[in-house]
C-alpha cells in the first residue's frame, strides 16, 4: 500500500495565487509518488516532494521564503523516519536552497537530531550540501513585503498569524511506502520579519513533524509559536494511537486544541500506517494534494 500527502501552507491564499499553489503541490506530489511507484522509500519520497516545493518560489520554503528583521533568510526543516524513529532537523540556516536535504543528512550521517545556524552550515559544508547565494532564495514578492513591514511602527509574528489572513506557506509531506514505512518532513522560511535566530515549530520533532510506523505521520503548518506550545504533530499521533480517533478526527482534534488553548491558526496533514488521510485547518485555505493506491487520480485542492 502506497500513499502520499503534501501541503503548501494554510492561510488566506489570494485568488491570484491559487493556480501557483495548485501547480506547486501537484508537482511535489508527482515527484514523491514517482519515487513510491518505482519502489523507492517513504523517506526518499518525502525529501523529493519537499525539494520540489523548496525550489518553487510560490512557497515560504527554500526559494521564496520570508525575510527576517535583519533582512536575511533563515530556514528551518525536519524529517523523521517512522521505521526507526530516527530524525534530523536544522534551524536558522542561511544560503541553502534545500534545508530538508540537510536535515536528512543530520539524520543519516550524524548522531544528533537538531543542528542550528553556523553549526548546521558547517555540517552542510562537510557533507557537500550545495550552498547558494542569498539572492537565489529571495524573490521580489518577499522583498516588497519586507520593505512594507519596515514602514510599520510595530509588527510581530503574532500579528502575522493571529488572524487567518496572513501568509503561512510552510511546506510538508507524509508518505507510506510498499514496505509499510512511514516518513514525514516539513520545511519553512518561518514567519515574516521574524527576529534573527527565531526558530518555529517546523524543525521541532513532535511539533512540525512526527512519524512512527505503528501509527502514521503528521506535518503541520501555521503559527509556530502556538504550534510548539501544543506539540501539535505528536498530539495528533497520540489521538490516533491512544484515543483511537480516525485520522480525520485526530486532525480536527489537533486544530481544535491549537485554537482553543493558544489561539493558534494553521493546518495539518495526517497519514496513517494503513494509508488513510486526515486534513484539517482553521484558516480560509490550505494548499494540499494526496494520492494512494486506493484512488485513480491525485486529489489537488487549495
Ligand atoms: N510554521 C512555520 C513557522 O512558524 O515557522
Amino acid at each position: 500500500m502506497k500513499s502520499i500527502i503534501v501541503h503548501g501552507g494554510a492561510w488566506d491564499i489570494p485568488d491570484d495565487m491559487l493556480g501557483d499553489h495548485r501547480n506547486g503541490v501537484s508537482s511535489a506530489l508527482s515527484a514523491g509518488w514517482d519515487i513510491l511507484t518505482n519502489g523507492g522509500s517513504a523517506l526518499d519520497a518525502v525529501q523529493a516532494a519537499i525539494n520540489k516545493m523548496e525550489d518553487d518560489p510560490t512557497f515560504d520554503a527554500g526559494r521564496g521564503s520570508f525575510v527576517n528583521m535583519a533582512g536575511q533568510i533563515e530556514l528551518d526543516a525536519s524529517i523523521m523516519d517512522g521505521r526507526t524513529m530516527r530524525a534530523g532537523a536544522v534551524a536558522a540556516v542561511r544560503n541553502i536552497l534545500h534545508p530538508i536535504t540537510l536535515a536528512r543528512a543530520v539524520m543519516d550521517k550524524s548522531e544528533h537530531v537538531l543542528l542550528v545556524s553556523d553549526g548546521a552550515m558547517r555540517f552542510a559544508r562537510e557533507q557537500d550540501i550545495p550552498f547558494c547565494g542569498a539572492d537565489d532564495l529571495l524573490v521580489g514578492r518577499e522583498f516588497e513585503r519586507w520593505k512594507e513591514i519596515q514602514t510599520r511602527p510595530a509588527y510581530s509574528g503574532r500579528e502575522a498569524f493571529a488572524g487567518s489572513t496572513n501568509p503561512g506557506d510552510t511546506v510538508g509531506c507524509v508518505a507510506l511506502d510498499d514496505q509499510g514505512n512511514v516518513a514525514s518532513g516539513t520545511s519553512t522560511g518561518g514567519t515574516p520579519n521574524k527576529y534573527p535566530g527565531r526558530v518555529g515549530d517546523s524543525p521541532i520533532i513532535g511539533c512540525g513533524t512526527y512519524a512512527v510506523n505503528s501509527v502514521g505521520g503528521v506535518s503541520t503548518t501555521g503559527w509556530g509559536e502556538a504550534i510548539i506550545k501544543v506539540v501539535l504533530a505528536k498530539s495528533i499521533i497520540d489521538a490516533i494511537d491512544m484515543l483511537k480517533m480516525t485520522p480525520e478526527d485526530a486532525a480536527q482534534h489537533g486544530i481544535s486544541i491549537l485554537h482553543s488553548r493558544v489561539e493558534g491558526y494553521g493546518g495539518v496533514i495526517v497519514l496513517t500506517k494503513k494509508g488513510k488521510f486526515g486534513i484539517a485547518f482553521n484558516t480560509p485555505r490550505m494548499a494540499r494534494a494526496y494520492m494512494s493506491d486506493e484512488i485513480s487520480e491525485p486529489v489537488v485542492t487549495v
